[in-house]
């Protein structure tokens, strides 16, 4: 196992579509246990591939630490929303975009169908926050992020604070 860097807003790869997995071994199983490695040392509750640059559609997540709700630790292999209903607002973050918060509307419950590390096909149905990080990670898949679900008006007063994160990424990545 080992700890991986996470990308900052403003990296190209976390703009990118993934690629769907079609391999299950080791190097699966490796991928999936550096993203929890990553996210544990982080204390994120979620973590997607792209997010350690690796552009695959491949996330974790983990609610446990923060929630009373039913949660539990699962990898989800290719993750396709088939379902879902109801809403709900909560403030979300993401490890990618430090220090920046909203608030964002999503459904309440969703039906989600996946892959298990091993490759065998599941359909689960998640509510409350475990669908809340799915949703928020699987949207990572699509080059998406929490940020693209405000309205104009909200997105705007957060701009300055996205433009000094990708200008410290672009700093960082010149240390020589
Ligand atoms: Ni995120």
């Amino acid at each position: 196992m080992s700890l991986r860097t996470i990308i900052l807003y403003g990296h190209p790869t976390l703009r990118q579509r993934a690629a769907e997995v079609t391999e299950f071994g080791e190097g699966l199983r490796t991928l999936v246990e550096d993203l929890f490695e990553t996210m544990g040392t982080e204390r994120g509750i979620g973590l997607a591939a792209p997010q350690i640059n690796v552009a695959e559609r491949v996330i974790v997540v983990d609610p446990t630490p923060v929630t009373e709700e039913e949660s539990r630790p699962l990898a989800l292999i290719n993750p396709e929303i088939a379902d879902y209903e109801g809403q709900s607002t909560l403030e979300e973050g993401c490890l990618s975009i430090p220090g920046v918060y909203a608030e964002v509307q999503r459904p309440a419950r969703i039906r989600v169908r996946y892959r298990d590390v091993d490759g065998g096909a599941q359909e689960e149905t998640f509510a409350d926050l475990m669908a809340r990080v799915i949703l928020h990670e699987t949207d990572h898949l699509d080059g998406k992020l929490f940020v693209d679900h405000l309205s104009a008006m909200r997105r705007s007063l957060l701009t300055r604070k996205l433009r000094a994160i990708d200008a410290d990424r672009r700093r960082q990545a010149m240390r020589l």
